[in-house]
């Protein structure tokens, strides 16, 4: 899984058994990323979509999401990934803009990734494999990058795992059914058939995902840009057509209210943390649009599920907060008995990864 900022690795388990509770069997992720949770909730039955602006979150949720590891011959996936592991390196747009110009990568990585990407395009182009192998490429690169997770800047000198030679793995492929989705979320919100149980993770503040990570953009896109900058950013990431409204502290509310509004689904399960530029209170007065509210609280370390709000249908208070000190939330919304059974499923204590 690649370093991604607001990535929802230590709330998986409760998200996922908040799922499971529900006898849910459709889901959505509407703000998908790593594509992290939508594969929590593939492995747990759902037949689940995942939407993301993101072109390389749209390539992720492909492999991980759409496609059906039962129906995937595995012989050819591992001829696939042993002839482009093989290519000699070639010098590139990657390597020059990405690790001569900027250092995010050894040229001799980058000389890897401009080989493979190239015969991605000569050779797969066509093949039900691309996605896989796209998305087995970033990975890689990944493992060897030099940052400290975003791409707005490089390490001053090369991380240690920089040196490592860029290595293909098979991305852990999941069973069953999922569609991918590249889409602005509230232009698709309406669209979007009924779901049992969705789950909303947008942006908070002003962090572009799309300059966060514009080397993986690139990557997908294989455009070559002009750029911009140390960090050689596209020329797009300053282009109003690639920011996000949830990166305005102006438009963000009414963003935020459109989508929880026209959303059809029985529970919606809304993330949250104190670096928001909205506050909770807001937060819970928009979920209550849709019945009941609860807010689960998390606390970072011991990583223990609390519950500390109930709000009645109007957003009013009427349960006791039991615990201050947590940073990360998930708010709960739809019918009351749902979201009880829902909300007590995630405060119970869960085994997660360290
Ligand atoms: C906090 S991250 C989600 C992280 C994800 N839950 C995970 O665990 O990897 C927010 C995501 O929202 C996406 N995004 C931003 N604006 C969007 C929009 N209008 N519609 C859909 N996705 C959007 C970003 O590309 C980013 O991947």
């Amino acid at each position: 899984m690649i370093k991604y900022i607001g990535s929802k690795r230590r709330l998986v388990p409760q998200i996922g058994a908040m799922f499971s509770r529900m006898g849910a069997a459709s889901a959505l992720d509407l703000f998908a990323g790593t594509t992290r949770v939508a594969q929590e909730l593939k492995r747990r039955g759902a037949n689940v979509c995942a939407v993301d602006t993101a072109r390389y979150s749209e390539v992720l949720a492909q492999c991980y999401i759409a496609c059906d590891a039962a129906a995937l011959d595995r012989r050819h996936l591992a001829d696939a990934m042993d002839f482009l592991q093989g290519l000699q390196g070639e010098d590139g747009y990657f390597t020059e803009t990405y690790c001569r110009r900027a250092r995010f990568f050894q040229p001799s990585n980058g000389r890897k990734v401009d080989a493979i990407r190239n015969a991605l395009d000569s050779v797969f182009s066509e093949s039900a494999l691309y996605p896989i192998l796209l998305t087995s490429l970033i990975e890689a690169a990944d493992r060897v990058d030099s940052t400290t997770g975003v791409q707005m800047a490089y390490l001053k000198k090369w991380a240690p795992r920089s040196y490592n030679e860029l290595e293909l793995r098979v991305p852990d492929l999941l069973s069953g059914r999922g569609v991918a989705l590249r889409a602005d979320a509230t232009r698709v919100v309406a669209l979007l058939p009924h779901v049992d149980f969705a789950y909303l993770d947008p942006p908070y503040n002003q962090h572009s995902y799309f300059s966060n990570y514009h080397v993986w953009e690139t990557l997908v896109a294989w455009d070559r840009p002009v750029h911009y900058g140390v960090a050689c950013k596209r020329l797009d990431c300053k282009e109003p057509s690639t920011r996000s409204v949830f990166n305005s502290k102006r438009e963000i509310k009414a963003a935020l209210q459109g989508v929880i509004t026209e959303l059809q689904a029985d529970i919606v399960v809304l993330s949250y943390n104190d670096e928001a530029w909205m506050g909770l209170d807001e937060l819970v007065e928009l979920c209550a649009a849709r019945g009941e509210v609860e807010v689960l609280s998390f606390e970072s370390k011991r990583y223990v599920g609390a519950q500390i709000g109930i709000y009645n249908p109007v957003g009013d208070k009427v349960g006791r907060v039991s615990h201050v000190r947590n940073l990360e939330y998930l708010i709960v919304s739809g019918q009351a008995a749902d979201v009880r059974r829902v909300a007590h499923a995630a405060a119970a204590p869960a085994v997660c990864p360290a």
